[in-house]
């Protein structure tokens, strides 16, 4: 199986990611590193943990990040994700426990023990990936991929008319991280919006016996119950499938800038979709020239919501 450690800020789509990875065979969960986002940094933990019990999971390094954004203030956790951030289940307290070390130095011992290069699916604001890059250069050999669930392609923001939330939320820390020359693959907002499970469907998985088929049930009614849908997206889960079967989705090797001034366009991710030789023609226009990553633009997605 393929190593992964996941960093998320459950977050109703990160718990069905986490579930799904957790019941892949294809994966092998060497932790998980907790981010302020959704919500604040305890609840993530709690919620975090809450989903290890659901998957009866073996015991999972669960280490908790950073509770603030590199520059931005603390915002209010998002509402659509419940008061709790992950849809209000009233699923039991656990007894697990977060690692005592911090996110950032679980990945640094995580990434320098494995024997081989790990997978990262970043499935949250930035915050802790960016600083990991930053303290240890020297293992970003390391990481074989990294997913990142973040940014848009040709699409509208959901956070801001031209901004998608994990980048919204620590913009300095994704354009960090996008700018790093790692393997990244940008698992946009065009994509996260096309894999959805209709209510009908929804409402199977609640009626089985096994109680991640019912949690992940539960999750997507309270989507589209929020919503007022007869479907939920999969969201942050459709990163972990891209990771899973890479087949089902498709990107180019695109320039790629995060904006960090303006006001509206604050967090956008420009990616430069001009031919490449307009974008030679003006090199000048964009100087220094922007990173390049993986931005993914097309998913299969009936191939997704099968495998989910
Ligand atoms: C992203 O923002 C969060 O609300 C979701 O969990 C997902 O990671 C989508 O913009
Ligand atoms: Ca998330």
């Amino acid at each position: 199986p393929i190593p992964v450690i996941l960093d998320v800020d459950t977050g109703f789509d990160d718990a069905l990611a986490l579930l799904l990875a957790l019941r892949a065979p294809q994966l092998e969960v060497l932790g998980i590193t907790c981010v302020v986002g959704n919500q604040r940094l305890p609840q993530v933990v709690t919620n975090t943990l809450k989903i290890l019990d659901v998957a009866e999971a073996p015991e999972i390094p669960v280490a908790a990040g950073m509770t603030l954004p590199l520059l931005e203030p603390l915002r209010m956790p998002m509402l659509l994700h419940g008061r709790d951030g992950m849809a209000d289940l009233g699923l039991p307290p656990s007894s697990r426990r977060p690692v005592e070390v911090h996110a950032v130095e679980f990945l640094r011992q995580a990434l320098a023990a494995a024997s081989r290069p790990v997978t990262l699916i970043a499935l949250a604001p930035l915050t802790n990936i960016a600083v990991f890059l930053r303290m240890y250069p020297e293992l970003h050999s390391r990481v074989g991929q990294l997913m990142i669930m973040g940014g848009t392609y040709a699409a509208a923001g959901n956070t801001t008319p031209l901004a998608e939330f994990n980048i919204r939320h620590d913009p300095e820390a994704a354009a960090v991280v996008l700018a790093s020359g790692l393997p990244i693959r940008l698992y946009t907002l065009d994509v996260f919006r096309r894999v959805a499970i209709r209510r009908k469907e929804i409402e199977q998985f609640i009626a089985q016996p096994d109680p991640v088929a019912q949690v992940a049930g539960r999750i997507l009614r309270h989507s589209c119950d929020y919503f007022r849908s007869d479907r939920a997206l999969i969201g942050d889960a459709g990163a972990v499938a891209a990771v899973i079967e890479p087949e089902g989705v498709q990107g180019e090797q695109l320039p790629i800038t995060v904006e960090l001034g303006g006001t509206i366009s604050r967090g956008q991710t420009a990616v430069d979709r001009r031919p490449p030789e307009s974008r030679a023609r003006l090199r000048e226009w964009c100087e220094p020239a922007p990173a390049e990553v993986d931005v993914i633009h097309t998913v299969d997605a009936a191939r997704y919501r099968a495998l989910f």
